[in-house]
């Protein structure tokens, strides 16, 4: 049985912290699952992490079917969350309905994940309303990157805090069932989540959320050119990964790889003659 939209929100009221991470492919939604992270987001990060894009906005609903399909094909147990691209719902509501309805219709997803606060308020709604469960995001939204003026904290006028507040208020009233609050200071976070029915699940937002989302790259230590300030890296993969590869070169420039271990056998007699 996989977990709940309602269970997630359980959480908040128990008082339990939500781990939450990003998987992009079936191993890795596998490794994440068995580890027991409840929630696994196929985040349009997808685009600079799986496919090299500077940023996540040419990332496409082909794209985004094609590894929510293979994440749920690796977690069983894991809700899971895919992420509306750009212009998949921006656009208008209907375009919008309809692309959610294909992440879950042939992505498998169990929920989305839409970038914006008031401005989307409706379009929640109507989603909630029609059985499908959203997860809000605010704060740094990276699919506005050329409005924002670059990867920027925000929320840090007073002006800008209460922005942040509306927007956050706006998809609590909408029936989001998790909010999403990215590069925000810790004490508007922890407003923020004191102020909302729902969990609160932050990225450089402090201690004071909910919940905590992390890159599933960033916190593995896959990629040592690029490691955010909010990324903390709890081993360092990329480092085991150079070591073995070295091993493997210099084992099959030596001869000594494969051995009789890695070899399959036959009666030598039947080849004499050929
Ligand atoms: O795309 C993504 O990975 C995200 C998380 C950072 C929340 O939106």
């Amino acid at each position: 049985m996989r977990i709940t939209i309602n269970q997630i929100k359980e959480m908040k009221q128990k008082g339990e912290k939500i781990p939450m991470l990003t998987a992009y492919d079936y191993l890795t939604a596998k490794i994440v699952d068995r580890a027991g992270i409840p929630l696994i987001l196929i985040g349009d990060s997808l685009g600079m992490v799986m496919l090299g894009y500077e940023s996540t906005l040419p990332v496409t609903m082909a794209d985004m079917i094609h590894h929510t399909r293979a994440v749920v094909r690796g977690a069983q147990k894991a809700l899971i969350v895919a992420d509306m691209p750009f212009m998949s719902f921006q656009a208008s509501d209907t375009d919008a309905m309809y692309n959610a309805g294909r992440l879950i219709q042939e992505g498998g997803a169990q929920a989305v994940k839409l970038e914006g606060g008031v401005v989307v308020e409706g379009l929640v709604k109507r989603m909630v309303d029609c059985g499908i469960p959203v997860m809000g995001h605010i704060g740094l939204t990276p699919q506005s990157v050329h409005q924002l003026g670059g990867y920027k904290v925000q929320g840090k006028t007073r002006e800008a805090a209460q922005r942040l507040l509306k927007d956050a208020e706006a998809l609590d009233r909408a029936g989001a069932f998790v909010i999403i609050l990215e590069c925000i200071p810790a004490p508007l976070s922890r407003l923020i989540t004191e102020r909302v029915s729902v969990p609160t699940i932050g990225i450089g937002a402090g201690v004071g959320c909910d919940g905590q989302v992390q890159v599933v790259s960033d916190m593995l230590g896959l990629d040592p050119d690029f490691v955010p300030k909010h990324a903390k890296q709890y081993t360092h993969l990329s480092t085991v990964a150079d070591e073995a590869l070295k091993g493997f070169i210099s084992e099959v420039q030596a001869g000594s790889f494969p051995t009789m271990k890695q070899s399959y056998v036959m009666d030598e007699g039947l080849l004499e003659g050929l």
